[in-house]
């Protein structure tokens, strides 16, 4: 057979799509891929009922259509605190896995570095990859997942033209505070370099924090691009419908790179989605209570059955520690990634290996979602509290 390109031996397919497939196959409950097992507001399914006949359903304008770009500018420039132009500094993408990918595709040459701090989501190292761009990557510490600026400096003196921003930051539920985004800002800013934030969880920040975008901070939005999503916000993600906002300049060069990737996202949910993005503030704050009541019961779950977590302070995810189980001789010389495949089959709960997220050797925790209905965190709970229980030397 002829030679595949180098490129695409240099990194897997996504673990975190991989384990949702050993987890289909199992009938497992499935807390690995981070999408809700409930349905989109009532609203926005109507709208989409009366699209199926009334269209659009041809190719909607490349960079998103007209009245999509209007509502999202308008939501948008609430939390920016900027009128945003719907139609030179917004490109509307295939979801935020697009936006990131042409972001990083807009502003990297082959060669170029990027700063990604770790954990990540493992979208961000394919996204370099496929760009041409070599990561550096900076440490989030743990319990707080703070990070040394020394370390952000040092990459952007060496070079780096961006940094990846996830806020808050899927796995480990870290919310960037404005005084951190400041600081990054002004690096940026002395360096001359582009902030590349991912807030597709920008509504799920639990209280006391507060989402604060790059991008609204004063003297920053012409180094900010801003990749976001309706996926997780409106329970679709399935729609495929996301958007970068950039100054007009990168915005427009962003146009080329997504009108050659995917010429456009699906028009009629589009259509269907603007019902949903000219939604009252009402609907964001139902949303943050509902998030915040689901991670509060499901972390008092796993606290009941004694499981180390961390607490997220924003997204749906929760990290726990399996040091524990590892130290048991059934379970000696066990990678995660192995874990959690006898996880699915012996527990019947699907989580990700944390391996997929960081740069550093790391071997001792899973990441789980909680974006589903109550009765099946608590079944979750139910089935790990089975696997606490060989902790204990009561299981077999
Ligand atoms: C941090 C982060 N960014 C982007 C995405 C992808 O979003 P979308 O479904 O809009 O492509 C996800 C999905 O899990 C995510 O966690």
């Amino acid at each position: 057979m002829p030679k595949l390109s180098d490129r695409v031996g240099t990194f897997t397919d996504s673990v975190i799509r991989r384990m949702t497939r050993i987890s289909d196959a199992c009938g497992a409950i499935n807390l690995s891929q981070g999408f809700p097992d409930y349905d989109p507001p009532r609203e926005m399914l109507d709208a989409l009922a009366k699209v199926a006949y009334e269209g659009p359903h041809q190719y909607a304008v490349t960079f998103g259509a007209q009245n999509f770009r209007e509502a999202l500018a308008k939501k948008a420039g609430r939390t920016l605190g900027r009128v945003i132009d719907p139609d030179r500094e917004i490109v509307v993408t295939c979801g935020g896995t697009e936006a990131m990918m042409c972001a990083v595709m807009t502003v990297c040459n082959p060669g170029d570095k990027i700063l990604v701090f770790s954990p990540f989501y493992e979208n961000y190292g394919a996204d370099a990859i496929l760009s041409g761009a070599d990561p550096i990557y900076v440490p989030l510490v743990p319990p707080e997942y703070d990070f040394d600026l020394n370390l952000v400096e040092d990459g952007f003196r060496r070079g780096a033209k961006a940094i990846i921003v996830c806020n808050p930051s899927n796995p480990c539920g870290k919310v960037f505070s404005r005084e951190e985004l400041t600081a990054i800002g002004e690096l940026a800013l002395r360096y001359d370099a582009f902030i590349i934030t991912d807030e597709v969880y920008e509504h799920l920040v639990y209280a006391p924090y507060t989402h604060v975008a790059a991008a609204s901070l004063p003297g920053l939005f012409d180094h900010v691009i801003t990749c976001n999503s309706l996926s997780k916000t409106y329970a679709v993600t399935g729609w495929r419908l996301g958007y970068v906002i950039a100054p007009e300049e990168v915005a427009e060069a962003a146009k080329k790179v997504h009108d050659f990737l995917t010429v456009g996202a699906p028009a009629p949910l589009q259509e269907a989605a603007v019902v949903g993005l000219n939604f009252p503030e009402s609907y964001y704050e139902e949303l943050r209570a509902l998030y915040t009541d689901k991670r509060d019961h499901f972390l008092a779950g796993l606290d009941s059955i004694g499981l180390k977590h961390n607490v997220p302070r924003g997204t749906y995810f929760v990290m726990v520690d399996i040091s524990d189980f590892l130290a048991l001789p059934a379970f000696k010389g066990m990678t995660d990634l192995e874990f959690c495949e006898w996880m699915i089959k012996n527990i019947g709960v699907a989580a990700v290996p944390g391996s997929s997220f960081f740069r550093e050797e790391v071997n001792d925790l899973i990441r789980l979602h909680f974006a589903r209905e109550k009765e099946t965190l608590d079944e979750v709970i139910v089935r790990l509290g089975k696997m606490t229980a060989l902790l204990n030397g009561q299981g077999s």
